[in-house]
């Protein structure tokens, strides 16, 4: 549903893959005719592409004239460029300061962005772009809900430590897409052409991603015995993965990874 009440005024400071891909769902979205999108200099490519490609989007001069322009200003620098960018930008109290920059919670950033009292933390993903996936925002952020509404699945989360945990089951994102390249590969090793092999295996996985919507969140376990017949095809995939630790790895490697995340808070 449009919000025909408020026109957002939204600055991103450091236009690279994802402050792309957020300006570009925010200008294809729902609210897409109430939102004005304010630049940051550099990336000068993205940003022209962008500027170009939306009458609402205005490359700008400075990130200050972005911070000048804007409500809401969202942080997409790289996390050790945080520091520099923000540090010489003067806020104003009633501006909501949205970091995406991972490792910079809303407790962290918000000394650096005084007076601004209204600071939160967003982690997109690049699917953003189709208006899918997940969005997390902690802390909840009113604004900042009414301005993402349909640009994707909106995780408001009440902890900063839960920000990390999501961030790193995110990074499941590369295996899922090498699990898909070496299931067609092997489709096509057997003489299917590639075309159909990606069709199937890209509407097989579409399928699959639907039925979990619907599976209630104490019940994938139960899911996973609806999906095999004993003795089944899928059971042997499935029990000999488990049986070389596969699953087992990846549950290693993510718990490593937020351990590290966590010292580094
Ligand atoms: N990529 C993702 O999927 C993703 C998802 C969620 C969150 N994040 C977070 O988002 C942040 C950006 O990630 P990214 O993948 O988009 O990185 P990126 O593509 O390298 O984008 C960073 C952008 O910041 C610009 N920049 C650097 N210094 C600047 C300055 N002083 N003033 C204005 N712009 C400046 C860079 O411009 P130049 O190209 O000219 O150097 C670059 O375009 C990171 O903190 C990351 O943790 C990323």
């Amino acid at each position: 549903m449009k919000d025909t009440h408020v026109r957002f005024r939204v600055g991103v400071v450091g236009v690279g893959v994802i402050g792309a891909a957020v300006t570009e769902s925010l200008l294809t979205g729902p609210q897409a005719d109430a939102i004005d999108v304010a630049l940051s200099p550099r990336s000068t490519e993205l940003t022209a592409q962008l500027s170009e490609r939306f009458e609402t989007a205005h490359a700008c001069a400075s990130n200050q004239e972005v911070v000048d322009r804007s409500d809401v200003v969202i942080v997409a620098v790289r996390p050790e460029h945080v520091l520099e960018v923000c540090r010489p930008l003067a806020f104003r109290e009633e501006q909501v300061v949205v970091s995406l920059a991972a490792g910079w919670p809303a407790s962290t950033l918000a000394p650096l962005v005084t007076p601004a009292v209204s600071v939160c933390q967003l982690i997109p993903l690049p699917m953003i772009r189709l208006h899918s996936g997940p969005i997390v925002l902690q802390p909840r952020v009113e604004v900042v809900e009414r301005l993402f509404r349909g640009c994707g699945r909106l995780v408001a989360l009440e902890e900063e430590s839960d920000v990390i945990t999501l961030s790193c089951a995110s990074a499941s994102m590369s295996t899922f897409f090498a699990l898909q390249a070496r299931i067609v590969e092997w489709v096509t090793s057997q003489g299917v052409g590639i075309d159909s092999a990606k069709e199937y295996v890209q509407e097989l996985f579409v399928g699959l991603a639907h039925e979990m919507t619907a599976i209630p969140a104490d019940d994938l376990a139960g899911v996973v015995r609806a999906h095999e017949t004993p003795g089944g095809l899928n059971e042997q995939v499935r029990e000999a993965l488990d049986a070389m630790g596969a699953f087992d790895v990846v549950a290693r490697q993510l718990d490593l990874m937020r351990r590290e995340r966590l010292q580094h808070t």
